[in-house]
């Protein structure tokens, strides 16, 4: 048996290297957070290769701390180094670094990188309570933080893509459907969908006020007037058939009660209704999760925040991503009330599950 004075060498060299990639995850968020805010990304996207001296140059900035940037870039490998000094972004880590549009894109997260870490301080309260704290008590920081890693999806791929794959919906809302986006964070997605149907009628429900906020700012930049925004603490999902289709997207592994969220849509969504359903693909097995390519992410976000929130309350299922797998879902959705629940066809997410769920 080893022992800490008896270590088995090859262990003691790949958690050393674990250690590091703990510590170099962090210093090149650093590098990616001033790539992001210097506009250095966005400067190399397109322009082909290009010298350290031409690129300051571009930006006025000083030519010899960004040819040790784009030194830390290529050994990271987000930029390509062809020669001393010609480097490249490619169109691909283009879309990813630098291009707001792309639906798995970093670009809108960057800027945030400090912010999530401070408001990630926040977590620590809840491994001596067992108590969560809800989205909103990471403020209005918090709601921009949540909205930058998902509206990528939201904006590019929900309303061409998405929607089409449901039977009915995209029909529902050319004649002037009733939808209501539930746990809609900053309102990306009922504000794309409200866009993109003027005849619709869109309600975005989110029990956090900073979100509220902040999805009622950007209606109002976007400038559409057919949706509106509710706290379903105060303002709930009316009890009667109301909707043709409602929406929850990475949401229902958050809350508190979704089983009660659940029944609530049952009531509230109109027979021939369909409900469209966005979760982590979770395996029902933990080993599984753990192997999850983007396990120790998953697992980091959960503790930031999806299980803070659904731990946030003294009944809440503490449920978080993994909380979810397609078991458990079909079990709640079934046990609010719905007869009909299967995955949609022809969608595909690193992570994600797609769901249509009907009365
Ligand atoms: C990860 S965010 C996703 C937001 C949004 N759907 C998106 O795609 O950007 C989860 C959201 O669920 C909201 N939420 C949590 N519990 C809720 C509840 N019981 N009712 C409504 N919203 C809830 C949170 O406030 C947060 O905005």
């Amino acid at each position: 048996m080893t022992t800490a004075t008896n270590p088995d060498p090859a262990v003691l060299e790949e958690k050393i290297g674990v250690a590091w990639t703990v510590m170099g995850g962090l210093a090149n968020a650093h590098m990616v957070h001033i790539g992001g805010t210097l506009g250095l990304y966005r400067a190399m996207y397109g322009a082909g290769p290009l010298s350290s001296a031409q690129l300051a140059g571009g930006l006025g900035l000083a030519e010899r701390f960004v040819r040790e940037w784009l030194y830390q870039q290529s050994a990271l490998g987000v930029v390509k180094c062809h020669a001393a000094d010609s480097f490249e972004l490619s169109a691909e880590a283009g879309l990813v670094f630098a291009d707001e549009n792309f639906p798995l894109t970093l670009a809108a997260v960057i800027p945030h990188i400090p912010a999530w870490f401070e408001t990630g301080l926040g977590a620590v309260e809840a491994f001596k309570t067992g108590r969560g704290r809800p989205f909103d008590g990471m403020g209005e920081r918090g709601a921009r933080i949540l909205d930058s890693f998902f509206s990528g999806w939201n904006r590019a791929v929900l309303v061409p893509e998405a929607l089409p794959k449901i039977p009915g919906a995209v029909e529902a809302l050319r004649r002037g459907g009733m939808v209501a986006d539930v746990g809609c964070g900053a309102g990306a997605a009922p504000i794309a969908i409200a866009s993109a149907f003027p005849d619709a009628t869109v309600h975005g429900y989110d029990n956090s006020v900073h979100a509220l906020r902040v999805a009622e700012e950007a209606r109002c930049a976007a400038g559409v007037t057919n949706v509106s925004f509710h706290n379903p603490d105060t303002d709930p999902l009316p009890g009667i058939p109301t909707f043709d289709l409602v929406l929850t997207l990475d949401c229902l592994h958050d809350m508190a009660r979704p089983d009660l969220v659940a029944a609530a849509i049952r009531r509230a969504i109109k027979p021939d209704g369909v409900w469209f359903i966005v979760d982590f693909d979770a395996s029902p097995s933990p080993h599984e999760n753990v192997s999850h390519p983007m396990g120790a992410m998953l697992f980091a976000s959960s503790l930031l925040a999806c299980l803070q929130s659904s731990a946030s309350t003294p009944d809440g299922m503490a449920l978080g991503p993994t909380g979810l797998p397609e078991g458990r879902m079909r079990e709640m959705v079934a046990a609010a009330g719905f007869g009909r629940f299967s995955r949609v066809e022809g969608l595909t997410h690193p992570m994600n599950a797609f769901y249509e769920v009907r009365p």
